[in-house]
């Protein structure tokens, strides 16, 4: 029989790893207050409003907005900045649709790029390339808390007058040559969904330095109403995309949390590189110099299966999940989806965009295409392990290599 768990075999990992999301007295007493105080709502609320004041001081900022979750506050972003019809905005191909998205829901068309192959974030050759006179922003997305090049990013943004966004999805505390991220450009935007490095289940944030993208954005987030004015006039066009107190008082509690978390996952990070990037066809995604505290959403490697017998990489995962190291599922490149293969996408699109030819959308990206079939990410969670947990996931992968064999 084969010492592989997956065939039979027994685990290679010996002990749980912590369990997510995770709490104590502190969302306790939180939510315990929201309860007894009977304001639940945030417009009357203090909860969220400190929050949003926590985690914009936090992150260097000056304005935090709260919204229901990432893609909202991506959405908000778009309004704020008046993108619609006619606009086009560059994003990366390797990421969530929510990138995308919100593009098309604010009605411009999202231009996909591919993204570099050593840090897996957006190839600022390749959006230089793709401006034209229809650009209006650039959304980054910092890929497993790994900041993108901000350096060049912010230098093209100058360059052409567009809007710099970064998708901060993942990237909670990381910081790009000692500063916090999110403030680079125009606005960033974070998400405190389940997975995320800090949640109350779901959840966003936008920050900004921008005063008028701050008015504005707060005003799209509560309906269109503008600070200081009568509750039913509204300014601007707005929906509701306001956070409860529920979430906004746990979610101090998990910022409370972030710092230790953040220390705990990089040292796990910088054992794992150690440890995985002495196996023959695993190799740890880049550590740029100038990203100076990498948030860590997962741990992400590349996996070559010529070093594993031929082994595919979704084989090579079911192998990996039963010795008991968990696993995240990476993404399909944005162009694949079927909301833009099938021509869906065109209907948010203005008349005349959407009878445009979007070659880009038959291109190869071949970068994206290597990380969305060929990599491995170990969930964020798994990092709050101490160093015998990394020494076993090691140990799980080499055991896999020493028995790929089997796998066929
Ligand atoms: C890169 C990225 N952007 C945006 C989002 C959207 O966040 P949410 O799920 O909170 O809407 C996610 C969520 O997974 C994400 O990974």
């Amino acid at each position: 029989m084969s010492e592989l768990a997956l065939l039979g075999g027994r685990a290679a990992k010996s002990k749980r790893f912590p369990v997510w999301p995770q709490y104590d007295e502190r969302e306790r007493r939180a939510l315990q207050e929201v309860l007894e105080s009977r304001v639940w709502w945030r417009t009357p609320g203090t909860k969220t409003l400190k929050f949003e004041q926590e985690y914009a001081a936090y992150h260097q900022a000056k304005h935090g907005i709260a919204v229901t979750n990432g893609t909202a506050a991506i959405e908000v972003v778009m309004a704020a900045l008046e993108i619609g019809w006619g606009d086009e905005v560059i994003v990366p191909d390797f990421t969530f649709v929510a990138t995308a998205s919100a593009v098309l829901f604010a009605g411009a068309m999202p231009v996909m790029v591919d993204i570099r192959p050593d840090t897996y974030c957006i190839d600022p050759d390749l959006v230089e390339a793709a401006i034209t006179p229809r650009t209006r922003a650039i959304i980054a997305v910092h890929l497993g808390g790994h900041p993108a090049d901000l350096d060049r990013l912010t230098a093209i943004a100058a360059k052409h007058n567009l809007a710099l966004v970064e998708d901060s999805a993942h990237a909670h505390a990381s910081e790009w040559c000692g500063r916090r991220i999110g403030t680079f450009g125009k606005a960033g935007t974070f998400s405190f969904q389940a997975s995320k490095l800090m949640t109350a289940g779901e959840g966003g944030m936008i920050i900004t330095n921008d005063d008028e993208v701050e008015r504005r954005a707060r005003s799209a987030h509560d309906c269109g109403r503008l600070p200081g004015e009568w509750f039913y006039a509204h300014f601007l066009y707005g929906s509701n995309y306001r956070l409860s107190e529920w979430q906004g008082a746990v979610l101090s509690a998990q910022l409370s949390r972030l710092d230790e978390q953040t220390a705990l996952r990089g040292k796990n990070a910088c054992l794992l590189d150690k440890l995985l990037g002495e196996i023959p066809g695993i190799t740890p995604q880049a550590l740029d110099p100038r990203c100076t505290r990498n948030g860590h959403y997962a741990y992400i490697f590349h996996y070559d299966k010529s070093a594993f017998a031929g082994v595919p990489t979704k084989r090579f995962i079911e192998a990996l999940v039963a010795e008991g190291i968990p696993n995240q599922a990476s993404y399909p490149p944005v162009h694949e989806l079927a909301v833009f293969q099938s021509g869906e996408y065109r209907k948010r699109l203005g008349q005349e965009q959407a009878k445009q030819e979007h070659a880009f959308l038959k291109q190869d990206y071949p970068n994206t295409a290597r990380g969305a079939w060929e990599t491995v990410w170990i969930p964020q969670y798994a990092l709050l392990g101490d160093e015998a947990d990394m020494h076993e996931i090691a140990a799980a992968i080499k055991k896999i290599q020493q028995n790929a064999k089997d796998l066929l």
